[in-house]
């Protein structure tokens, strides 16, 4: 096997996947900024058995983000294999499964972090999804915990570590939360710690890392292998060489607001090339992201969240002034 996971330098730190906004583009941007690895967003392994095009293009990755690990969702085992065996011809560099999704739509049906009650069904999923990947290295991504339906009992990602011991998952990404936790709960690092100690593959840290500072934080609680970054990578996608700048020498750079626009407009060039006309929409999020902050940024929303093509966005940007 090929396990690329254990040759990235240490501590890793990764872009987590997120649904929606860890698209292809965004994805170069964050490699190209510091991302030891990056995650994309979750893929059905319905629509991929059944090689649904949207879910096939959902699936596309690209060699300028590599290492890339292409997240699966779903609950069947023998759709996991046969998605494996599918995007194993597309070239990542890992394949991922989310045992940790909470949205209704997922959990509701079995997938994501619901499988945490479901610890059999789980190994099977791994288990077939090792089977189709052949050589390529799986790891999943899940939370701390979830209740029991009749709320008697909970299930560990703990109890899930020790039950797949004798398959080889190359890598976990814990986000230090229960299902139930609401999202300002705090993180459970100290959880994250109980599974390096229990768990001899790679393990990320996940969860409310949003600064440097916080990042090196974390690596000291959990002694995690590296850090997932989520929310904090929001308008930054340049976090990733922060957090190493920070961890190698106590010091790391602020962009000034003219770098952080050559950054956007360059996010925003990629979306239209890849995506035409879809990414410049899809990209009208990431735009306000990138300006939040700015003194006058409310100034410049409506603008933003109306703009048709790249002239428009790269005339309001250079309108833009740091104050
Ligand atoms: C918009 C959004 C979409 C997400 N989509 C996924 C997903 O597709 N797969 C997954 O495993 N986690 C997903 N997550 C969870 C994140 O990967 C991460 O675990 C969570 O946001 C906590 O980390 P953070 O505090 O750094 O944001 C998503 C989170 C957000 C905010």
């Amino acid at each position: 096997m090929n396990n690329f996971w254990q040759q990235l330098p240490k501590p890793i730190v990764a872009l987590a996947p997120m649904c929606g906004v860890t698209d292809l583009p965004f994805r170069s941007i964050c490699h190209k900024h510091g991302a030891d690895v990056v995650y994309t967003e979750m893929v059905m392994v319905q629509g991929l058995s059944r090689r649904n095009p949207k879910t096939l293009k959902l699936a596309a990755i690209s060699e300028m983000e590599q290492p890339v690990v292409i997240q699966l969702g779903g609950n069947d085992p023998e759709a996991f294999y046969q998605a494996a065996r599918i995007i194993k011809e597309l070239g990542p560099a890992g394949i991922d499964i989310n045992l940790g999704c909470p949205a209704k739509k997922i959990a509701g049906d079995g997938s994501g972090v619901a499988l945490l009650r479901d610890q059999e069904r789980s190994y099977q999923i791994i288990q077939a999804t090792i089977e189709g990947a052949d050589g390529i290295p799986v790891s999943f991504k899940t939370r701390t915990q979830i209740k029991s339906k009749d709320k008697t009992d909970v299930h560990t990602s703990l109890e899930l570590l020790e039950k797949v011991k004798d398959l080889p998952v190359a890598a976990v990404m814990v986000h230090g939360r229960s299902f139930e936790a609401p999202w300002i709960e705090k993180v459970d690092y100290e959880y994250i710690k109980k599974v390096k100690e229990n768990f001899s593959g790679i393990v990320l840290a996940n969860g409310g890392i949003y600064t440097p500072e916080i990042a090196k934080d974390v690596l000291e609680i959990t002694g995690a292998d590296g850090v997932g970054i989520g929310h904090g990578v929001y308008g930054q996608p340049w976090i990733f060489s922060q957090i190493k700048d920070y961890l190698a020498t106590g010091k790391y750079e602020e962009k000034t607001w003219s770098e952080k626009r050559a950054i956007a407009l360059e996010h925003a060039r990629l979306a239209f090339k890849i995506k035409g006309k879809q990414g410049l929409l899809e990209m009208r999020k990431q735009l306000l992201w990138y300006v939040k902050g700015l003194p006058n940024a409310t100034d410049y929303r409506q603008g933003l969240v109306h703009l048709e093509n790249l002239e428009e966005i790269e005339e309001t940007l250079n309108k833009i002034e740091q104050k």
